[in-house]
């Protein structure tokens, strides 16, 4: 186990901070996957998403497994969603031309007695459901070697009752993480709900880092824990009968916006369907108010350099963050680049 030092303003000189400023790009993302709506709202309807700047569709085929095209179809671009499924199939709306959940195309209705041209084929994506949710691997099928995706066990847990909720905002990826990170905004942010009772005052920010991919903040009687690069959760730093967690993954639909998903979960009172709404509708509002501040900020993305803003202690663990951002962005770990449509 590592702990942290207090970042100092000097950090702007280290070794990683020249590298920094070589290769930031707020299109730049880390290739992985990400979650893109719940597993309960895909039926056999085609639906349209937005994963890195690609537009995807997705559907279910006739044995209910879920399968993702790119969105346009490759005869006249025509939004593949407004097409329709049938057995492993899905039709395009225009001219009927029919693709299977490996985006082959299978069938050319005005002229059904000739080969299909290999470039009426469109691209699939690594696709699949977990903790309720469908996750997207953005890279062509085809080239794709995605690694396994490992969601907090709290999520797989059938003890834990969950709450579901999401959110889009307008803001990048990196200040949508920062602001789980920071616990010194708390008693600000959140003055009328959970920060409430919180002191402004921090006067030791304890993280860990367990591997790189790993940050623990103790937060009074919480542990935040951050897995780089999308998902988070609090869960409560003692073991306790009654548990109350918190989750949220990140996905990145584009530069500019982000979408959380997001799961209150508890151990009690998982037998009122009602609780399940107002856990919901609470963690909505305190999203809400994140929302107004995180979209605010200047620039976009964090800065491309730890001394482009100013940091102070109780900023340990975004720090933490940034460089292990600015490790991804210089080093050789895979990487997509949005597209702009
Ligand atoms: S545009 Fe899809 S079949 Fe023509
Ligand atoms: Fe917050």
């Amino acid at each position: 186990m590592e702990t942290l030092r207090e970042p100092t303003m000097d950090d702007s000189d280290s070794e990683s901070g020249r590298l920094i400023m070589q290769a930031s790009d707020d299109e730049v993302f880390p290739l992985t996957w990400y979650a893109v709506m719940w597993s309960k709202e895909l039926t056999n309807r085609p639906v349209k998403r937005k994963v890195v700047g690609k537009d995807l569709v997705l559907f279910r085929d006739g044995k209910g497994r879920v399968k993702c095209l790119e969105a346009y179809c490759s005869h006249r671009g025509a939004d593949l969603s407004l097409g329709s499924c049938s057995h492993d199939s899905l039709h395009c709306a225009y001219h009927g031309w029919e693709f299977n959940g490996d985006g082959e195309c299978l069938r050319i209705p005005s002229q059904p007695d000739r080969p299909i041209p290999d470039f009426s084929h469109i691209k699939a994506y690594p696709v699949q459901e977990m903790a309720g949710l469908v996750w997207v691997y953005p890279q062509d099928k085809s080239e794709a070697r995605p690694e396994e995706l490992r969601v907090f066990p709290e999520l797989l847990d059938n003890k834990y009752s969950l709450s579901p909720y999401d959110a889009t905002w307008n803001a990048h990826l990196t200040r949508v993480v920062e602001s789980v990170l920071d616990v010194a905004h708390l008693a600000f942010v959140h003055k009328k709900t959970i920060g409430r009772r919180l002191n402004a005052e921090i006067r030791t920010m304890l993280f860990e880092v367990n591997d790189r991919n790993r940050l623990v903040i103790h937060n009074g009687g919480g542990l935040l824990e951050y897995s780089f690069p999308q998902q988070w959760i609090l869960r409560p730093s003692e073991k306790t009968s009654q548990s109350f967690v918190n989750y949220v993954t990140f996905t990145p639909i584009s530069a500019s916006e982000t979408i959380i998903f997001g799961y209150a979960g508890r151990t009690f009172l998982r037998k009122i369907p009602l609780m399940n709404w107002v856990f919901s509708r609470y963690s909505l509002k305190i999203l809400e108010e994140d929302r107004k501040v995180v979209e605010s900020q200047h620039p976009r993305p964090i800065p491309e350099a730890l001394r482009m803003e100013a940091h102070v202690p109780a900023d340990g663990p975004q720090v933490r963050f940034r460089q292990r951002w600015y490790q991804f962005m210089t080093g050789s770990e895979k990487k997509i680049r949005t597209t702009k449509s």
